[in-house]
């Protein structure tokens, strides 16, 4: 794609848009069940950011790193070695794989979900995951869904969004996922957790969670999905 750069003094503005819908927001507020419908329905390709951190998370499980010790020598060790993949298959839907393994419920663990936003502060890892970002989103219309798509990943993006719901919805979504809390969860226990996974993501260095002032805001704990997806395609011209 061509980029047009205007050299302004000491500034370079990029001015050309790139084809992407950028769905923010914060845990459990429903934009990924959104995210894949707006895909679905625009029929072009869905790519869900977070499932990248959670790869790398469960990778640096599987390594038996210590979460609360990540030097970044430990990071740039693990990450020389970590190949994340994300193809097509067969049916045409996108799936991710590291070093070959294709990863789907794994990365939906509650130690996963536990570690994630952690690991999601480390700089290297960021840096990793962002270049892979704008390296699939720079070719056709992509949705691609996470926390820093239209602030930081791509600023420029076609559409911007950020999805939201009150807490208590929040909660009650992520205890109606089957299989993403631990077992002895309780509504308590998820809005705390999802609260500590809020806090970590939006006061965190780099690339933290906000809503940019061009992104549309949709609150969504009153609506139907259909109806956020509707409004998030109402949107789009093609
Ligand atoms: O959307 P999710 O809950 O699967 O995201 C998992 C974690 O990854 C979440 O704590 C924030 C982090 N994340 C991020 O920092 N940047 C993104 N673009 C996507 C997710």
């Amino acid at each position: 794609m061509a980029v047009s750069i205007i050299i302004l003094g000491e500034y370079l503005l990029m001015n050309e848009k790139v084809s992407v819908i950028a769905i923010d927001g914060p845990a459990a507020s429903g934009k990924s069940t959104v995210a894949n419908l707006v895909a679905k329905e625009l029929q072009i390709p869905y790519i869900n950011t977070g499932n990248m951190y959670r790869a790398v998370t469960w990778y640096f499980l599987q390594n038996d790193v210590k979460m609360n010790g990540l030097t970044n020598l430990v990071v740039e060790s693990l990450l020389s070695d970590f190949e994340l993949c994300y193809q097509k298959n067969d049916h045409g839907t996108f799936v991710l794989s590291v070093n070959g393994r294709i990863l789907d419920f794994e990365i939906r663990s509650p130690e996963v979900a536990e570690h994630v936003a952690i690991v999601a502060t480390n700089a290297l890892v960021r840096k990793k995951m962002t270049e892979l970002q704008r390296y699939l989103g720079g070719q056709q219309l992509v949705v691609m869904e996470g926390r820093d798509i239209g602030s930081v990943v791509f600023p420029n993006a076609k559409y911007k969004f950020f999805i939201t719901a009150s807490p208590l919805v929040r909660a009650q979504r992520r205890l109606n996922q089957n299989g993403e809390t631990f077992s002895n969860a309780t509504l308590e226990s998820v809005a705390a957790d999802i609260a500590t996974r809020d806090k970590i993501d939006s006061e965190r260095e780099i690339a933290p969670l906000k809503q940019t002032e061009d992104a549309v805001l949709i609150d969504t704990s009153d609506l139907s999905i259909d109806k956020v997806v509707e409004k998030i395609t109402s949107c789009i011209s093609m």
